[in-house]
């Protein structure tokens, strides 16, 4: 039907460091307890990085990708773009997508990061679709990964807790079909960058001494000013979403929504009037990723067989930026 092309997801994968840090060993590290992580947040454990594993944001982006490469059944060679997104690459630059190309040796590919906190995979995802529907991009690698352990302020009783590492990752090939990416919508918002962020952005001094001298380079969240505002970003662009292509609420037959917490999720999928049995959560076991958490979520769910050929899938996410979007997918696999 369609003229021009779509991306299409047709494979998808993840990883996720294997030291798990539970909230009783949380308990050992600042002044927490279980009982408030869990019901706050939804969280019960989540993955760590360890400096003497193969585990560096690079490490965990390519094993990911690797995955989602093999259920694909597509070799890197045929990859024309790979876009990561991510707030902690291993280096400034090169970029984290690049250092992944080399480790693939995905030789035909232009290989760049994107930078839009935990909405960082939609926005990839977008940037590579729109890519397909230009004609200018065949087959894409999209990830989303994070080691926020290697920015958090592990003193910080209020951002500890609640973030974990991981990658996930996607392959998308261009089709001319009406399966596939249906649509993106993506929103920002600076004048509020000052509610999640990871240096002081007054700061006049040399980046490097302004690190030392302030631990500037941690991560800081005001979180109860974040929590109303992300409910509603959320709610609105998943229903730009279904506006966009005249889909029901009562049509859509998963949500994965970037996993920030358990009670903005369910507040989310309240206002949207989409039951919680179709809404995938595992941050239970992962904590908040960020831009991996969807991909991460993704791949579960599409490994555990919860999403099927024809199903609407809409994807939701909200983050430092401020930045949120959503992805409206007619799955495919
Ligand atoms: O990833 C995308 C961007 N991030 C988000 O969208 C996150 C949005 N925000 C949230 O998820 C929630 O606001 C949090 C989980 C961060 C916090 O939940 P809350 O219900 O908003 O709690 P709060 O910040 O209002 O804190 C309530 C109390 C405070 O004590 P007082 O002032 O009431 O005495 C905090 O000091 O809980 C205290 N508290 C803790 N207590 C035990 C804060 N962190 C902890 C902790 N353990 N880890």
């Amino acid at each position: 039907m369609a003229s021009m092309p779509r991306g299409r997801i047709v494979g998808t994968g993840s990883t996720a460091p294997k030291k798990i840090l539970s909230n009783v060993d949380l308990e050992g590290i600042v002044d927490t307890n279980n009982e408030w992580i869990v019901r706050r947040s939804g969280i019960e454990e989540r993955h760590i990085s360890s400096k003497d594993l193969d585990e560096t944001t690079t490490d965990l982006a390519t094993r990911a990708s690797r995955n989602a490469l093999d259920m694909a059944g597509i070799s890197p060679g045929k990859l024309d773009m790979i876009v990561a997104g991510t707030v902690t690459p291993d280096r400034q630059f090169p970029s984290a997508a690049c250092m992944v190309q080399e480790n693939l040796n995905a030789t035909n590919a232009a290989a760049f990061d994107v930078s839009a906190g935990c909405s960082g995979f939609l926005y990839a995802l977008s940037v590579a679709n729109n890519a397909i529907q230009c004609g200018n991009c065949k087959t894409a690698l999209v990830m989303g990964v994070e080691r926020l352990s290697t920015i958090v302020n592990w003193e910080d009783r209020g951002t500890c807790v609640l973030l974990g590492d991981g990658a996930g990752a996607v392959v998308l090939t261009a089709e001319k079909s009406d399966s596939g990416i249906l649509s993106t919508h993506l929103k920002s918002d600076g004048s509020l960058g000052n509610l999640l962020y990871s240096s002081e952005g007054k700061l006049k001094l040399p980046q490097v001494l302004s690190c030392i001298e302030q631990k500037s380079f941690h991560l800081r969240m005001e979180g109860n000013r974040l929590f109303k505002r992300a409910i509603n970003c959320l709610t609105d662009i998943a229903k730009e979403a279904l506006n966009h292509n005249a889909i029901k609420e009562t049509d859509v037959d998963n949500m994965i929504p970037h996993q920030a917490n358990l009670r903005i999720i369910q507040a989310t999928a309240k206002n949207l009037k989409i039951s919680m049995d179709k809404v995938y959560t595992n941050i239970q076991r992962y904590g908040n990723t960020s831009s991996a958490s969807i991909p991460i979520a993704m791949d579960e769910a599409n490994r555990e067989g919860l999403l099927r050929v024809g199903a609407t899938v809409l994807l939701v996410s909200f983050g430092a930026g401020l930045t949120w979007g959503s992805a409206l997918l007619k799955w495919a696999i």
